[in-house]
């Protein structure tokens, strides 16, 4: 069947790309994960469609490449990089925690292979609109999905002092928490902290300690921007609605891949692995988290924190 790149929207879109997102763990998956010629695959976070082309290149005319993404210029873009694919190429905008639904609203029950690449792609991080990065200066957004209603600005300007700290402590397992808290609230009284730089120093010197002289491993702001990312695109509920319907939607013998890139998933994919291994669902491929090699880190640094797990389904 000819490619047909269904329900990309704006398909002009995909052809500026000004920031390539390199695919992380590329080989290590292909390696570990074969699927049929004629197998239906699901890639539930496509973004630019990297590991997609991959996957989608190991299929043939009969097979099925279905793309996710709440992104719509991701999926313009994917749509676009994978136009010449044999295979017919079905996109969907959508949150992958409706995924049952939405692959149900095309009459597919089964497939062969679900991935899930979280977290956000290289142009993503720069995009002012998205407002995600402390390495600019951005308004201060973090909606992926533009239909969302709370930014992280709305988050950081409405909490009280007590909610804010426990969000930054629970979903960015920051220690001082309540200190980043406090100068949050103390500098929105005099002024609305409106862009990535301005909350990146409040935090900065929250945490600043006179003297000290050792160099922090990450940047100080890191875990506050990563729980607000958390909050707002609601990662976590996300991932766990994906991986409890995973099961129901994999063919015996298929394959869940999940590569994260904190803790806060790695932990939730690890634990639900291993429950439903023990329950006679899956078999684990993975013992360890897969993880890039020196050299794959050195060519993207983004592969430093990813982590891969994979699942395979059995009667
Ligand atoms: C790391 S990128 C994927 C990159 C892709 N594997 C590639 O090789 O180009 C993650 C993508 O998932 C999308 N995304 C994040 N959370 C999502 C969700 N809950 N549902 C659907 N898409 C999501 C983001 O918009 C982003 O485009």
């Amino acid at each position: 069947m000819a490619n047909q790149a269904e329900n990309a929207q704006n398909p002009e879109a995909g052809k500026e790309l000004t920031v390539e997102h390199i695919p992380v763990l590329a080989e290590t998956l292909t390696k570990q994960v074969a699927v049929p010629r004629d197998g239906t695959l699901v890639d539930a976070t496509i973004g630019q469609g990297g590991h997609s082309l991959l996957f989608g290149e190991k299929l043939g005319p009969g097979g099925t490449l279905i793309g996710f993404d709440v992104d719509e210029n991701a999926l313009a873009r994917s749509s676009q990089r994978l136009k010449d694919l044999a295979c017919r190429v079905l996109l969907i905008h959508s949150n992958f925690a409706g995924i049952r639904e939405a692959l149900a609203a095309h009459g597919i029950e089964r497939v062969d292979f679900i991935l899930a690449d979280l977290g956000y792609s290289s142009d993503q991080l720069s995009d002012l609109k998205i407002g995600i990065s402390f390495q600019e200066d951005m308004p201060l957004d973090m909606r992926i999905d533009r239909s969302l209603e709370t930014s992280a600005a709305d988050i950081v300007n409405g909490l009280d002092e007590t909610s804010l700290a426990d969000l930054i402590f629970q979903f960015g397992e920051d220690r001082a928490s309540r200190r980043i808290a406090r100068y949050v609230v103390r500098h929105r009284e005099t002024e609305q902290i409106t862009t990535t730089g301005q909350l990146a120093a409040i935090v900065c010197k929250a945490l600043y300690r006179p003297g000290q002289k050792k160099r922090a491993r990450i940047h100080p702001a890191t875990r506050t921007f990563q729980a607000l990312r958390i909050a707002v695109n609601h990662e976590l509920d996300n991932l766990t609605q994906l991986l409890a319907c995973a099961p129901d939607l994999l063919n015996s013998q298929g394959c869940l891949a999940v590569i994260s890139f904190h803790s806060l998933e790695d932990r939730l994919v690890k634990y639900d692995f291993r429950g439903k291994a023990s329950e006679g669902i899956y078999r684990v491929l993975t013992k360890k988290p897969l993880v890039a090699t020196e050299n794959e880190v050195q060519v993207n640094r983004r592969a430093r924190s990813a982590k891969l797990r994979i699942a395979q389904r059995i009667e």
